[in-house]
């Protein structure tokens, strides 16, 4: 049964719809991530299922139950802010214990609470420090203890890691997700930050202007991505223009200079005019009977687990990561032959560049 479900949820202000006919269904346990460039109406769109702006249109059930109008504090939601704003003056377990308290629990339940959930998120042993105290990872874990110590039915987190270092967000993403699932308590997770949204997630729900995208796992939204704007937000890619000449059962043929590709077409109508999308990882060097076409080595660029080349051909310029297999790559001005697969190339309508 559908747990959580977002039914055509519109917020205007203004003049301006700011998110527009957000329809999401969310599964008990689920993790699922809000992904999208800034501004898109992701944080409207949480600050709606948690209670605190009212939508200009539209449902939000909870468990089949009509929530729109319930006020925040009766939804039973655990909220995770981009600024965790503890409570200063409060100890790490005082801070948990706000929200126990509020619930009505009693003291000797609360204290064991406070103790499981500080253990969860492996603070064991720091419920008498104050914030001021703590790293800002550990601050921030303290705020997912406290949203979490109420036993949630949703947990929304609204960009939590965006303060950390790229090291220890790393570290939490993994910790979370281990912490979700240990759980099984059905999240919400705002970001513009793709690769948290990957590592995380069971579907990602791609945003772009009020609207959502695309739907999906993480590998689908990667791998199949439905519009120009979801192939370039979720990773890397070369964009192609092209010409549909031929369109069979299965594959569109597409020209590009002098260059004819079949690429599936996946039962999507093809207009003529088309972009052709290919990840710069599927792009291989072969030799020269595997060879597509050959192009020359204009960049090169060694990043540790790969080489980035960026080499120029009948195609324009093209970006190309080569694992490090412990052998370099050709250098600047060297010849290259280039090979991928027809199902290595997705095409879509021909779009405005949204980045
Ligand atoms: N209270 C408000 N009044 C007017 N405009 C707002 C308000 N809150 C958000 N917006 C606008 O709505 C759009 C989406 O904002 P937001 O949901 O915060 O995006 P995101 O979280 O994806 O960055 C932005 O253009 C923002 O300026
Ligand atoms: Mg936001």
């Amino acid at each position: 049964m559908t747990y959580l479900q977002l039914d055509g949820l519109n917020k205007r202000y203004g003049d301006i719809n700011v998110v527009e006919s957000v329809s999401l269904t969310v599964e008990q346990g689920e993790f699922v991530s809000l992904l999208g460039p800034s501004g898109c109406g992701k944080t409207t769109t949480l600050q709606m299922i948690a209670g605190f702006t009212e939508p200009t249109r539209g449902r939000i059930l909870l468990e089949g139950r009509d929530v729109t109008r319930v006020p925040p504090e009766k939804r039973g939601m655990g909220i995770v802010f981009q600024s965790y704003a503890l409570f200063p003056h409060m100890t790490v377990a005082e801070n948990i214990s706000f929200g126990l308290e509020m619930q009505g629990m009693g003291a000797a339940d609360r204290k064991r609470r406070i103790g499981e959930t500080l253990e969860l998120v492996r603070l064991g042993g720091l419920g008498d420090r104050y914030p001021r105290n703590l790293s800002g990872g550990q601050r921030q874990r303290v705020a997912i203890a406290r949203a979490l110590a109420i036993r949630p039915k949703v947990l929304l987190l609204d960009e939590p890691m965006s303060n950390l270092d790229a090291k220890l967000r790393e570290e939490m993403h993994v910790e979370l997700r281990n912490i979700q699932k240990t759980l099984g308590i059905t999240t919400i997770l705002v970001t513009h930050d793709q690769v948290e949204a990957m590592t995380m997630s069971d579907r990602i729900a791609v945003m772009f202007g009020g609207e959502l995208v695309q739907v999906s796992t993480p590998f689908d939204a990667y791998e199949k991505p439905e519009s120009a704007f979801a192939s370039g937000f979720l990773g890397k890619t070369n964009r192609i223009d092209g010409r549909v000449t031929v369109r069979n059962d299965r594959c569109c043929e597409v020209q590009s200079g002098t260059l004819s590709m079949k690429i599936p077409h996946n039962n999507r109508a093809c207009p003529e005019a088309v972009q052709i999308y290919v990840r710069p990882e599927k792009i291989r060097l072969v030799s020269p009977e595997e060879s597509r076409m050959t192009s020359t080595v204009s960049a090169r660029m060694f990043l540790g687990s790969h080489w980035a080349l960026e080499v120029d051909g009948d195609l324009g310029r093209l970006r190309i990561s080569v694992p490090n297999v412990g052998v370099p790559p050709p250098q600047e001005g060297e010849p290259v032959h280039l090979g991928w697969q027809d199902d290595d190339m997705r095409i879509l309508a021909h779009e405005a560049n949204h980045g």
